[in-house]
């Protein structure tokens, strides 16, 4: 596995091999890799010829009051994931190398990055937009895949591929989760053995309000009650939002129409967890097409 660390290697890199016919795979990351990440990368693995995965904690998407400097940066661990799972670039450009001195432009999907965690974290999805635009256009792949974990991140990056042609196919895979439903995340190792106890109640209260819907609930003040219980019977648990919501644009439904997702955002101590799931229509539309399957390039 080759570790590259400039743009100008690793766009070096990838034109040499698309002039030669061969399809460019792509997992952007942060590192601290788990099985969610290693799930992307496996799906890409099987899909494309090469496989690039950058690991950059970018400091775009962070405030100024979120845990940049704390986040965590096993490298020699995160390269030994990689290696095993045959990705061919580990791809670490430095802060620098990203946004160099006199770098001004940002990319914003202002009205997908308007609610929920837009809202939480104002800055978040611009820094996140842009990132992602600039990997794209160092790494020029075929196909990048993103996890539905962030469920607004993928459809924001949808958004801003189709407005800009950049010509990228992006896969959306399921979520990841630990044995009692816990989203994985980097961030788990910030919660302490209390905390970790408490914290599948998120995906419980999403999965209660998804049992609601597929019942025939179509009162959303109702399901998003029972979704809030859920998470208040343990009084330190925050509720951020919890909302049931059109999974395309996002905005939240006043009447429940499959399909939609449920979005949730709660705080427990200092750490922000989130979740989702989509609700789907049987047989019907579902959202951001999350595959299970792996589908040929040309779908
Ligand atoms: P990061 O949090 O490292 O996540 C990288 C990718 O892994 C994202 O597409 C995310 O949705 C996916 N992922 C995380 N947890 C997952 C889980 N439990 N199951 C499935 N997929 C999961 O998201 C980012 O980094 C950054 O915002 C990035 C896109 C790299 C831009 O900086």
């Amino acid at each position: 596995m080759k570790i590259i660390r400039t743009t100008r290697s690793m766009a070096a890199w990838s034109e040499r091999l698309r002039r030669e016919g061969v399809t460019i795979g792509f997992v952007p990351t942060m590192g601290a890799l788990h099985d969610g990440h290693r799930s992307l990368i496996r799906a890409a693995r099987l899909r494309c010829d090469a496989l690039v995965v950058s690991i950059f904690v970018n400091p775009a998407q962070f405030s100024p009051t979120e845990d940049l400097s704390a986040y965590p940066r096993p490298i020699a661990r995160d390269r030994a994931l990689c290696r095993e799972e045959g990705v061919d670039v580990c791809f670490e450009p430095t802060a620098l190398t990203m946004y160099p001195e006199g770098f001004q432009t940002t990319v914003t999907v202002p009205v997908l990055a308007r609610r929920w965690e837009g809202e939480a974290r104002p800055h978040h999805f611009a820094g996140v937009a842009t990132v992602v635009t600039k990997l794209f256009g160092i790494v020029h792949p075929h196909l990048a895949l993103f996890g539905q974990k962030d469920y607004q991140q993928a459809a924001l990056v949808r958004q801003l591929v189709g407005d800009l042609n950049l010509g990228v196919t992006i896969q959306v895979r399921p979520t990841v989760r630990e044995q009692d439903g816990l989203a994985m995340s980097s961030r788990n190792v910030y919660l302490s053995t209390d905390e970790r106890r408490i914290a599948p109640l998120l995906s419980q209260a999403l999965q209660a309000g998804k049992q609601m819907i597929v019942g025939g609930m179509l009162d959303v003040a109702a399901i998003e009650r029972v979704m809030r219980q859920t998470i208040e019977q343990a009084p330190t648990i925050h509720v951020e939002y919890l909302a049931v919501c059109d999974p395309d644009s996002l905005e939240p439904l006043s009447v429940v129409s499959a399909p939609a997702v449920l979005l949730g955002a709660v705080r427990i101590g200092s750490i922000r967890l989130i979740d989702n799931l989509l609700v789907k229509l049987p047989g019907g539309k579902s959202g951001l097409r999350v595959e299970r399957g792996i589908k040929p390039l040309t779908d």
